[in-house]
């Protein structure tokens, strides 16, 4: 009886541990304390009704693929092959799609063998598999200043730090890397890699010219480095043909990470790793550990859309529909922007980078915007510092035309008011307190 009701005053009483908001708070891991959920995202819930035209997302527009055919293609491929397309599949990915994809990176003059390959659950995995092969706790990570907010969370969650390194409109400066090195190393630290994207980066649009390229991988050589190449938009370019890719200057010095979800559609979640042939072995390793096998199914999906549609074309027509958007909003900022507001001018992908006029800050003006029925992702997202309060990057890729201009006139507004709240309270943009190691998750929407 009296066990019982000891058991009773147990039950109903919770102990010290569970009145906490997070009882597992002390189980958790040490790198589970950087985990952050983002300060916009509540925003953002808000950005995706339908009144707001939302220049947030990094959401590719797919809606002309013909899906009707990729449907037909995917039931016979079900009806004919099921049992194998349905089953579990090599750590490294299926050989014919591999094959695939070394034509695919042709087109930016990689000559890669299908060995070099490594499938992984779209390149965002490929992004942590190879920080998680490279990274120990405290490590550095060169990257563009600003670069990837998914890339800084994958840094963050794997304990590195990031250092941004000068970049101008041509994309990261190989000067600065090599000062950034030296610098590092004279200070006892280990620099594991610089993460690029050198082609259409995101947030920027930047596009590293051949000449940059080449300066980049002649200081990583110099300085013994390694360079993680990021390129879901290289075949995106609206003027001209793709240019050519660092890995394809250093195959032993660069990693390369490619997606299909900007060319095809992101939902099958298909990226891929090349590497050379050390890392490669370690890839598939951890990629057994980490997922047993990536998506059998979606690769087999993949591979039949390449083999039996022109995806070249396809490339080409997200290319013009994409410049399009992009005509849209940059002739609408020109229309719509105060003065002392600036924008690059990118040449394929999906991003324009905007620099506000002196003194306003992208975060504190979310709510206002958003009041006005526009998102935007405000740039402090794309720093593991405390930079970006005076960026906003404006994603062209999914709203149409007519919404672009209608969202960047209603951006114009929004900015104009600010800048009245501005010049009447002469309010100061508020340091922020920056990652250092927390980790702002990308959700798809901000990507
Ligand atoms: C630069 C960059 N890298 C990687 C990714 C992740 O792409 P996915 O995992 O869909 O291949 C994105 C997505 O927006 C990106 O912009």
């Amino acid at each position: 009886m009296k066990v019982r009701q000891a058991i009773r005053v147990a039950d109903s009483q919770p102990s010290r541990r569970d009145t906490r908001l997070d009882k597992y708070v002390e189980q958790y891991a040490a790198r589970a304390s950087g985990f952050q959920v983002s300060a916009v995202r509540a925003l953002f819930a808000v950005a995706n009704r339908p009144e707001v035209v939302s220049l947030a997302g990094g959401m590719p527009n797919i809606a002309d693929l013909p899906q009707f055919e990729i449907g037909a293609t995917i039931s016979k491929l079900i009806a004919e092959r099921g049992a194998q397309a349905m089953q579990y599949g090599s750590g490294q990915g299926e050989i014919f799609i591999r094959e695939k994809i070394v034509e695919v990176m042709a087109a930016e003059a990689i000559c890669a063998n299908a060995d070099d390959v490594v499938i992984t659950c779209g390149s965002q995995q490929g992004l942590d598999l190879v920080s998680r092969i490279f990274c120990d706790p405290g490590d550095v990570v060169l990257a563009e200043a600003p670069s990837y907010v998914g890339a800084l969370s994958i840094f963050g969650a794997n304990q590195c730090e990031v250092v941004h390194v000068e970049t101008d409109e041509l994309g990261i400066v190989p000067d600065a890397v090599r000062q950034a090195v030296t610098t590092l190393r004279a200070a006892g630290r280990k620099v594991k890699f610089c993460y690029t994207i050198p082609t259409f980066q995101n947030p920027t649009g930047s596009c590293q010219s051949v000449q940059r390229r080449q300066e980049l991988i002649a200081v990583a050589q110099e300085v013994d480095l390694l360079v993680l190449e990021d390129n879901p938009y290289g075949l995106l370019g609206f003027d001209r043909e793709p240019l050519v890719a660092l890995r394809a200057m250093d195959s032993e010095r660069v990693i390369y990470l490619g997606s299909f979800s900007k060319t095809f559609a992101p939902g099958f979640r298909v990226g891929w790793v090349c590497a050379p042939h050390a890392v490669r072995e370690k890839l598939v390793l951890l990629q057994e550990a980490a997922t047993l096998c990536p998506p059998v199914f979606s690769q087999f999906a993949i591979a039949e859309y390449l083999e039996n549609f022109d995806w070249r074309a396809q490339i080409r027509a997200f290319a013009d529909m994409y410049r399009e958007r992009r005509d849209a909003m940059l002739q609408a900022l020109v229309e719509h922007m105060p003065p002392g507001t600036t924008w690059t001018h990118p040449s394929g992908g999906f991003y324009v980078w905007l620099t506000l006029p002196d003194g306003l800050d992208s975060q504190a003006m979310l709510p206002r915007a958003v009041s006005a029925r526009v998102a935007y992702t405000p740039g402090t997202a794309f720093y593991a510092d405390e930079r970006g309060c005076e960026n906003i990057r404006l994603s062209f890729c999914y709203p149409t035309p007519a919404r672009i201009i209608e969202g960047v006139k209603r951006l114009g507004e929004a900015i104009r008011s600010e800048q009245e709240t501005h010049a009447i309270f002469r309010t100061e943009r508020t340091a922020r307190p920056g990652r250092h190691g927390a980790v702002i998750n990308p959700a798809p929407d901000i990507n």
